[in-house]
């Protein structure tokens, strides 16, 4: 074993002979944020290297680290179905359909954070199994100690209290590494659990900075529209003051969709230029649906036919992203045929895997690939360098993109994507949204069609404050205020008129109300660029000494100040335990401590505020325009408001890379401070 510390607090642990073409190898790991990690200052390893029993086996590597009693784990890649991994077995199975809370998962990550405050990662693209504190193991040379007589002859007579007995014992985090001889781990100290994460996501370069359009609001038009429907869509959106700021094209403007041409449809879309102009014209940024299997009439398909796998997906071949030319002839194209013409933003579909339950699409992980990884190394990484791929496409043409991915891996915070999902269960994507910042990751509780009124009002709240407010209407022809879908393929109906105006106006006001908030979010942003500190928050994240709030996979923490607590439909009253301190409800400022009886109204998503904040609110807008001065109101909360910290610079270029761009501070009555002015006005 070999010990180092890179950074203060950050320490790299070498094992064996790890394998070749790791994640910390590749090309998307960007240079770690040095400076901001030397101001998180240092902190001792968690544990001593000693404490870490390493083996080789027949069937792979095997690792034993210390865990204490009531320490909770978190983390494993973004995980829909628990937050807590505690006692639990979890396998990093990159699956598209994760049904049940075994580990797998469209973006699952051998990356762990400890609710004593360390994090732990492993550099592999493995699906390996951590058995997170279940199991103890059996030392024929120590001498076994008898457990007490009473607890030995107990019969227990339920399930729970049954396997609760399994873990009575101090267990240790055991983790099966199948194929490899060796392994690096990072650890990542603390002292507490937010500085654990914070020490991660600055060592992977720091969170991501979306353009400020991408923090406003996308709408995805029905996949087989054409031309003329998506321009009356536009207009539409328009017409009812609706704000939107990104416009997703569907596979329909491909002329081969499944697998990809990467070709305007000729009849669907006869004069795509026309159209991007047109919508830029209309202050849209426009997007487009894609997956990275390239279809035989594609002009890439010959180029790229000497990099690719040796499976095909959808009879379109898959490239091998690793290999430095199949990057470039890829993000060649993209530059050349789309970013330079006014594309803006991707939506990169299908870079998981296929559970073979819907249908085998997707590449087996048995594949081979011309670089030497293997299909399971690959699936693990294609999300991450297919996403590097065409942030490359993008920055080439001087865009700072914000896009949507179902696949991430390690080293993902500087990833400008979000993941979705096809799944759609409310509690599960309320989950995400929790789960994800332990992952270092972006998630979107999208709206895509709603079972009844309360259903889409409860859905559409719940992105106000997430990390995209997506409405992905890919498969009604109609928008969703119009529409009511109870079930996917299940016939459409139109609701009645009314219902169709008063869900319009409903839309409105939660896309109105994420423009207010714009600022706020793109300051939680900075944050996490140069920070490190994620923009959404379990609140475990920030308080797991706080008990009741160690499994809240329900509400997140916002930025610095907001608290939210999405309801769902069905959901009438909840009694929700507040972090230490005074919160105060953001619309009528009442103050509330320990717990807050919460009975929101369906028009409402309830958000609490910390005591002594100044929320700086923006006039909303209906799209972001380049150097445009936000007109901004505060509203304070507790007896002595602090200023509020907002981020400005040109909100679309790269220059904040390079130190363009200034914190500045607006004061409880108002005051902006100069290096504000540019960018903010009072309201
Ligand atoms: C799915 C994707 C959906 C939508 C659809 C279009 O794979 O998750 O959001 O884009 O493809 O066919």
């Amino acid at each position: 074993m070999t010990v180092s510390e890179l950074f203060p607090g950050v320490f790299k642990l070498t094992f064996g002979t790890p394998e070749p073409g790791t994640p910390a190898t590749q090309r998307y790991v960007r240079p770690p944020r040095r400076e901001a990690l030397a101001e998180l200052g240092t902190a001792p390893m968690p544990f001593a290297p000693e404490a870490i029993e390493f083996r080789t086996l027949p069937r792979g590597v095997r690792l034993t680290l210390p865990m204490s009693p009531g320490e909770d784990i978190y983390g494993l890649g973004l995980q829909l179905k628990s937050l807590r991994s505690t006692g639990k077995k979890r396998t990093l199975r990159v699956n598209s359909d994760p049904a049940v809370d075994t580990g797998d998962s469209h973006a699952p990550a051998p990356l762990y954070f400890s609710s004593s405050g360390y994090g732990v990662m492993l550099d592999t693209a493995r699906y390996a199994t951590f058995y997170c504190g279940g199991n103890e193991p059996f030392d024929a040379a120590a001498p076994e100690e008898l457990p007490p007589e009473s607890r030995r002859s107990k019969v227990l007579l339920t399930e729970e209290a049954l396997y609760a007995a399994a873990r009575e014992h101090l267990a240790p985090m055991v983790i099966d590494l199948p194929t490899a001889r060796g392994i690096t781990l990072y650890v990542f100290g603390g002292p507490t659990l937010l500085a654990a994460v914070r020490r991660y996501v600055l060592f992977c370069g720091g969170g991501c900075l979306p353009p400020e359009w991408g923090l406003g609001c996308f709408y995805r038009a029905c996949g087989s529209s054409d031309q003329a429907q998506v321009a009356a869509l536009a207009a539409e959106l328009r017409a009812e003051h609706l704000p939107c700021d990104v416009l997703g094209l569907e596979p329909g403007w491909h002329s081969k969709a499944y697998s990809c041409s990467f070709r305007w449809h000729p009849e669907r879309f006869p004069e795509p230029q026309k159209l991007l102009d047109e919508l830029k014209e209309l202050g849209f940024r426009v997007n487009l649906w894609e997956h990275a299997f390239v279809h035989p009439s594609s002009p890439l398909y010959r180029q790229l036919s000497s990099c690719a796998g040796d499976f095909k997906v959808w009879q379109g071949l898959v490239p091998d992203f690793t290999l430095p030319e199949a990057e470039t002839c890829f993000a060649d194209y993209h530059r050349e045929q789309f970013t330079s013409r006014g594309v803006s933003s991707f939506k990169l579909d299908e870079c998981d895997n296929s559970d073979f339950i819907a249908s085998p699409w997707s590449f087996p992980e048995c594949a081979q690939f011309p670089s030497g990884r293997d299909g399971e190394e690959m699936h693990s990484m294609f999300g991450a360098l297919y996403m590097q791929t065409i942030e490359r496409a993008c920055r080439e043409a001087g865009i700072r993109t914000y896009g949507s991915v179902r696949n991430a891996h390690l080293f993902a915070p500087p990833q400008p994507f979000v993941l979705y999902s096809d799944l759609y269960d409310h509690r599960d994507f309320i989950r995400g949204v929790t789960s994800m910042g332990f992952a270092g990751m972006l998630w979107t509780p999208e709206l895509r069609h709603a079972e009844s009124r309360e259903d889409y009002l409860r859905r559409l709240q719940a992105m106000v404050l997430a990390p995209q407010m997506l409405l992905n209407i890919w498969s009604m022809p109609h928008p969703p205020w119009r529409q009511l879908q109870r079930e996917r393929n299940v016939q459409n109906e139109l609701y009645p008129p009314e219902v169709q105006a008063e869900l319009a106006d409903r839309t409105r006001e939660s896309l109105e109300l994420r423009m207010r908030f714009l600022p706020y979010l793109y300051a939680a942003f900075a944050r996490y660029h140069f920070e490190g500190i994620p923009p959404f928050r379990a609140p475990a994240m920030d308080y797991p000494q706080e008990e009741a709030l160690r499994g809240v996979d329900y509400a997140w923490l916002a930025g610095n100040d907001l608290l939210v607590v999405p309801f769902r439909a069905g959901m009438t009253e909840l009694e929700f335990p507040l972090p230490p301190g005074n919160w105060y409800d953001f619309y009528t400022g009442k103050a509330h401590r320990g717990s807050v009886l919460l009975r929101p109204e369906l028009t409402t998503l309830p958000i609490l505020v910390r005591e002594n904040a100044t929320i700086p609110l923006a006039e909303p807008e209906e799209k972001v325009v380049a150097n445009m001065r936000y007109r901004l109101t505060v509203k304070t909360f507790g007896p002595n408001p602090e200023p509020a910290r907002l981020f400005a610079d040109d909100g679309v270029s790269w220059a904040f890379e390079s130190g363009q761009g200034a914190w500045g501070t607006v004061a409880p009555d108002g005051t902006l401070s100069p290096e504000l002015q540019t960018r903010y006005c009072r309201g």
